[in-house]
């Protein structure tokens, strides 16, 4: 009786250690599958993996330019470059950043979070043009090198991490919530509109306050503390279009101010630089228009 038990016993490890085993050797094929899929080979010449007979592409490596200061040392800004093989990250200048700060130099400070173009805190300039490395694809042509650096005519907090303390002081500025004088007919609801008013928000709800656009803006380059900048005014615009706010008047009289609005000379780099597609420039010149009937 008691060897039958103990062989049962016996039978049973055998499984469990068999059912692991196997459940490790899915977990390797399975890492080994996204790795393939996501194009990362396992040795960094071209080959064949005997197992999947799946080839991996050739190395390609890249230079990166980027820009680098450090408060706490007492060093001028510097441009840092690096190395890496481009087939072994993601297609975005996000991920050959990433890859750096895992691999190379932990030190290197960027912001990011969603890794699609929805946070906007990834904004940075990359060869000459601002935009969002998260969206940005990585220039493959491995004899151009790769320069970034901050977004341009800000404070820099560390490496291509910028101050944002007066960007968002301006978006505070307009007031950016819904303002009602008349109590609503479903108090602790929400206040409805047609579509037709919805539509009219179309091309400013989109914003994701990422700062390409006012830091491509000469007028805002000359006078970041007193012109509003493209951002500040799309948003300023997306409230007086709202069907449902109730202080048009008074939001088109607070920027009815030669700073303020009237440093905008539609240069319009702004919408070149926007990474949502999005026109403030055009939006400034409805807010004009509409101060000019009021
Ligand atoms: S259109 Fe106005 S806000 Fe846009 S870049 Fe030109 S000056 Fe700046
Ligand atoms: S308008 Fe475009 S570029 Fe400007 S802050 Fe919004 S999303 Fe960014
Ligand atoms: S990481 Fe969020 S927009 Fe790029």
């Amino acid at each position: 009786m008691a060897s039958a038990r103990s062989s049962a016993v016996t039978t049973l490890v055998k499984r469990v250690s068999s059912t692991s085993s196997s459940n490790a050797l899915r977990r390797v094929a399975t890492s080994q599958s996204v790795e393939q899929a996501q194009g990362v080979p396992s040795t960094p010449s071209p080959t064949v993996n005997a197992a999947s007979n799946v080839k991996t592409k050739p190395a390609n490596y890249k230079k990166f330019a980027i820009y680098r200061w450090n408060p706490d040392k007492n060093e001028k800004p510097a441009t840092h470059t690096y190395t890496i093989n481009t087939n072994e990250c993601g297609p975005m200048v996000l991920d050959a950043l990433i890859k750096i700060k895992n691999e190379q130099d932990t030190s290197l400070s960027f912001r990011r979070s969603c890794r699609e173009g929805i946070c906007g805190s990834c904004a940075m300039n990359m060869d000459g043009s601002n935009g969002l490395a998260c969206l940005t694809k990585i220039n493959t042509d491995s004899g151009k090198e790769t320069l970034i650096t901050p977004l341009p005519h800000m404070f820099v907090v560390k490496d291509l991490v910028v101050d944002m303390t007066n960007f968002y002081q301006q978006y505070k500025s307009i007031e950016p919530w819904l303002k009602r004088k008349n109590p609503t007919t479903n108090p602790g609801r929400e206040v409805l509109q047609s579509k037709k008013d919805r539509a009219k928000l179309d091309g400013m709800y989109e914003c994701i306050l990422c700062a390409c656009c006012s830091t491509s803006c000469p007028s805002y380059w000359w006078n970041p503390e007193k012109y509003l900048g493209p951002a500040a005014l799309l948003h300023a615009n997306r409230w007086i279009a709202d069907s449902r706010d109730e202080y048009t008047k008074e939001r088109l009289e607070a920027i009815d101010d030669e700073f303020k609005l009237y440093r905008c000379h539609t240069i319009m780099n702004c919408a070149v630089a926007c990474p949502k597609g999005l026109s403030p420039g055009m939006q400034i010149q409805m807010i004009k228009k509409a101060q000019a009937t009021r």
